[in-house]
């Protein structure tokens, strides 16, 4: 009995249960199923209970152990409802009612759960009282949500990571994570400072970026402290410190993945020229959603590319008639756009520290992208797919306050359920009438795991779909040839069932009911109905919500163990860049067509 496979059980059971569900014992059977957890008991129950219970020959072990579904079960359910269900149909109705009791118990408190959770989220001040009336319970009985974020904090943290200490040195980079390095035994031992200070003066482990040198491209993280400390001179007055201030693009035919990768293009200039880049007006930044500062600025949603003190610098040098003379500054309008779209990839930099040289770390690059059923070993440009890397992956090191609260939203939107669920399972069946004080917290959770990523359902896969107007830019894939290739992930990795969907069609969302073996997440967003253009459609939505949405997508694929997309598409080839920085290389990558520009 214990051999007993409920997963299979349920599933065959319940599949021929719905097909057969008009007759009046079967519909007890299927609310029956529908509590999956009662199930089994109602089958010891009819079991233990009737000793010459008829099994019509079938035993238990036979289904568990591959019978084809369909037939068997049928058998199975046929004997139940016609031997036991009849004579027993009182005492099935009392329990069929005491589960779905439960089940509509359970619920609430998903669901109580779900809105104190995302009532933390949205109205961090709300008062005690307030919240006590609403939700009838504590603040403090609330038991941490696994799929949040700690915006505060990770902004102090990767404030005190993004500044160079007070005498010039680096910030405290260390292979120490997160707050570890402010755990305080540890800084009186003259032995660790010691060790601490040879680490950070090495600079060797810029903290964005995760995983072993293996899973990242060639010279990541070399590259990636090369860029910080151009873009971070000790002092920004230095008459030896140059700039090159950029806006961001902002033609409407222009869409976030362009604007970002001219400005991986304009970075590329400022290295190779020796100067600062300082970015300047932002468009998609320019709503209320950016508060102060940041308003119309990158650091609205990401740190910032360069220090406070040399963006001020910069801006005052603007003013400068000298400072134009001498070459101090200058702007984008210095460059023509071919220099900016399809310039020279820096092979080294000359920093005030070293003479670092970078080499060609692009020719041999891994080769884990598979299109149309082979690696793509080598092709053109691969200068420009390891730099556009390089540099996404540099502006967007860090999220901003703004834009983790955005991704905090839209992790509880989808997987916020799920967690509640989760966290419920290990509480005790009477919260919250009960109190738990699972919120204290010793130094491991403090300095140890907080440094842990928000939950999400893994493994997870992302697919960016794009259709509509790209037509004219790359040859189109239909959504099934997406799956396709999901299908082949799944394959190898058969855990996997979840999908992130990002797109802006209705028409690929309304086609995920085709695939009811796969779980699809999507944000909640109006999407592109028809054939209206990209800019029209995004004038559609407003600025906060067309950039706001793209971010959030962006980085959830960023942090999923797998990505299907295309590769002809700009946006694509960035998140590709953000994987390959970002540990992910070993995920492999399964692209609908080629850059392009291959
Ligand atoms: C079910 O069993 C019957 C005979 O017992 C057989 O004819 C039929 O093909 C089987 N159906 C399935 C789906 O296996
Ligand atoms: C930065 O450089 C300027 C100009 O050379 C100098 O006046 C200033 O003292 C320097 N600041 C620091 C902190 O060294
Ligand atoms: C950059 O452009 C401005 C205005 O177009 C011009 O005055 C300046 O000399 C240029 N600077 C350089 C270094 O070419
Ligand atoms: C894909 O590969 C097959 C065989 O390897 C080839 O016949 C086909 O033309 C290829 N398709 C594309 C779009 O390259
Ligand atoms: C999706 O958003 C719309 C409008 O913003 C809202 O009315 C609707 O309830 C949302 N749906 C879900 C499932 O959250
Ligand atoms: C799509 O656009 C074309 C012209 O660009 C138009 O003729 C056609 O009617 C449009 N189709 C739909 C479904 O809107």
């Amino acid at each position: 009995m214990e051999a007993l496979n409920q997963k299979s059980l349920e599933r065959v059971v319940s599949q021929r249960a719905l097909q057969m569900g008009s007759s009046f014992p079967c519909q007890i059977c299927v609310v029956g199923f529908l509590c999956g957890v009662c199930l089994t008991s109602l089958f010891l129950a009819a079991l233990t209970s009737f000793g010459s219970f008829q099994f019509g020959g079938i035993s238990f072990s036979s289904i568990s152990m591959g019978t084809p579904p369909g037939n068997s079960s049928s058998e199975i359910i046929n004997d139940v409802t016609s031997t036991d269900c009849k004579f027993k149909l009182k005492e099935t109705e009392r329990r069929v009612d005491s589960c779905r009791n439960e089940r509509e118990a359970e619920d609430e408190r998903v669901s109580l759960l779900y809105s104190a959770w995302g009532a933390l989220l949205t109205e961090s001040v709300i008062e005690e009282r307030e919240f006590s009336k609403r939700f009838g319970l504590e603040r403090s009985s609330v038991p941490n949500a696994p799929h949040f974020e700690d915006c505060k904090l990770s902004a102090r943290v990767n404030t005190r990571l993004d500044a160079r200490s007070e005498n010039g040195d680096f910030p405290p980079w260390t292979s120490w994570k997160g707050l570890l390095d402010t755990y305080p035994a540890s800084a009186a031992n003259e032995q660790i400072k010691h060790f601490r200070h040879r680490a950070i003066s090495e600079g060797a482990y810029p903290p964005w970026i995760t995983g072993s040198d293996e899973e990242n491209y060639p010279l990541t993280r070399k590259v990636q402290r090369d860029l910080w400390v151009h873009q971070h001179p000790s002092n920004c007055s230095d008459p030896n410190v140059r700039f090159l201030v950029a806006d961001w693009e902002r033609l409407p035919g222009f869409g976030i993945g362009a604007q970002i990768a001219g400005m991986c293009g304009l970075l590329a200039i400022a290295i190779t020229e020796k100067r600062v880049l300082v970015t300047s007006y932002f468009n998609r930044a320019d709503h209320d959603g950016c508060k102060g500062s940041s308003r119309s600025s990158w650091s609205c949603y990401f740190f910032p590319e360069t220090s406070q003190e040399c963006r001020d610098r910069a801006f005052q040098l603007m003013g400068s008639k000298e400072a134009w003379e001498k070459g101090m500054i200058i702007t984008k309008d210095n460059y023509s756009s071919k220099a900016i779209w399809a310039g020279r990839t820096p092979r080294q930099v000359i920093t005030c520290l070293t003479n670092l040289v970078w080499g060609e770390p692009w020719s041999y690059l891994q080769p884990t992208t598979e299109i149309n059923g082979s690696l793509i070993a080598y092709h053109r440009k691969m200068d420009r797919r390891w730099w556009r890397a390089q540099a996404v992956r540099y502006l967007m090191r860090f999220h901003s306050d703004y834009m983790c609260g955005l991704m905090n939203d839209a992790r509880h939107a989808a997987f916020g359920k799920e967690a509640a669920k989760m966290v419920l399972a290990s509480l005790p069946r009477e919260w919250p009438k009960v109190e738990v004080t699972s919120n204290s917290r010793s130094d491991i959770e403090e300095f140890v795991w907080s440094s842990h990523k928000p939950w999400i359902p893994r493994p997870l896969l992302s697919m960016h779909v794009r259709m509509g107007d790209k037509a004219c830019e790359m040859k189109v894939v239909e959504f099934k040839e997406y799956v396709h290739l999901a299908g082949r992930v799944r394959k190898q990795f058969p855990h996997l069932n979840s999908i992130w969907l990002s797109t802006e069609m209705q028409k690929v969302v309304d086609k995920t009911k085709q695939y009811p073996h796969w779980n699809f997440y999507y944000t909640n967003v109006t999407r592109q109905v028809g054939n209206i253009t990209m800019a029209k459609y995004e004038a559609s939505l407003g600025r906060k919500t067309s950039t706001n949405y793209p971010l959030v997508n962006f980085l959830m694929a960023t942090e999923a163990d797998f990505f299907i997309g295309a590769l002809g598409s700009t946006w694509c080839f960035l998140i590709d860049g953000m994987r390959n920085t970002g540990g992910k290389v070993m995920a492999g990558y399964l692209s609908v067509n080629k850059d392009r520009f291959w």
